[in-house]
């Protein structure tokens, strides 16, 4: 265990979606599946690291040990992300958080309108660039950017803004990548905004891609 290369290193993956209540049966949330965020996670592990999962609504589960925290709201991410964040090493942002939720959250079920019914909706916390902002010298983070048009200065803007090591895009215009697919193409940039552009793989291996360019920092 000794000799695995993050022996000591304390790891933290968001995963999945987060669902933002209506009224108590209904929720707005996304088609995000978790695998990407699990993938990372059962990686990490297998480097050596403690792993923690900040887990949003998701049927996903582990297939290495490590500590697991569900959470359904992106208030409720928010709050397991920014407790853990002071003692981890490693922080991967995974998880698709809605950016906005329902302004109220009508305590009964909401009837049926004559017409149509608005929603007011505000925004959500960023999770990322609120660690990026708290981010010291030793810390590594990385985010995603999930992305259907000019993808490639959208991750380069997002790496800069959140202050992050490394951002990982994925399109949703190559095949098999995005939610609920076995499979990812992304491409990866770093802070000299270097781009290493990958093959569509499974996410098992696009995990083992991810984790070998957060070991290019730490050497
Ligand atoms: O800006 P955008 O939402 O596209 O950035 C995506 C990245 O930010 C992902 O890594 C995602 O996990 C993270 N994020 C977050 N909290 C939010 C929105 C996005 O942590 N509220």
């Amino acid at each position: 265990k000794k000799s695995l290369p993050l022996f000591g290193k304390k790891a933290m993956v968001s995963a999945g979606p987060t669902y933002e209540a209506i009224d108590p049966v209904r929720f707005i949330g996304n088609h995000s599946s978790g695998k990407m965020g699990f993938a990372i996670a059962d990686e990490l592990v297998r480097l050596g690291a403690e792993v923690t999962v900040i887990a949003g609504p998701t049927a996903q589960k582990a297939t290495q040990t490590l500590k697991r925290i569900d959470v359904v709201s992106a208030e409720e991410m928010l709050h397991a992300c920014s407790s853990i964040f002071p003692e981890v090493d490693i922080t991967i942002m995974c998880a698709a958080v809605a950016d906005y939720r329902p302004k109220t959250v009508a305590t009964q079920k909401i009837k049926k309108q004559e017409n149509e019914l608005v929603l007011q909706l505000e925004k959500t916390v960023d999770i990322l660039a609120s660690l990026g902002r708290d981010k010291t010298e030793n810390q590594i983070l990385v985010g995603f950017a999930l992305e259907t048009n000019d993808e490639e200065n959208y991750a380069k803007g997002k790496l800069e803004k959140k202050n992050l090591d490394l951002v990982v895009l994925n399109s949703l215009n190559d095949k098999g990548a995005g939610f609920k697919a076995d499979t990812n193409k992304i491409t990866i940039f770093n802070k000299a905004l270097e781009r290493t552009i990958f093959e569509t793989k499974s996410k098992t291996e696009v995990a083992k891609d991810i984790c070998a360019a957060i070991l290019k920092i730490i050497k």
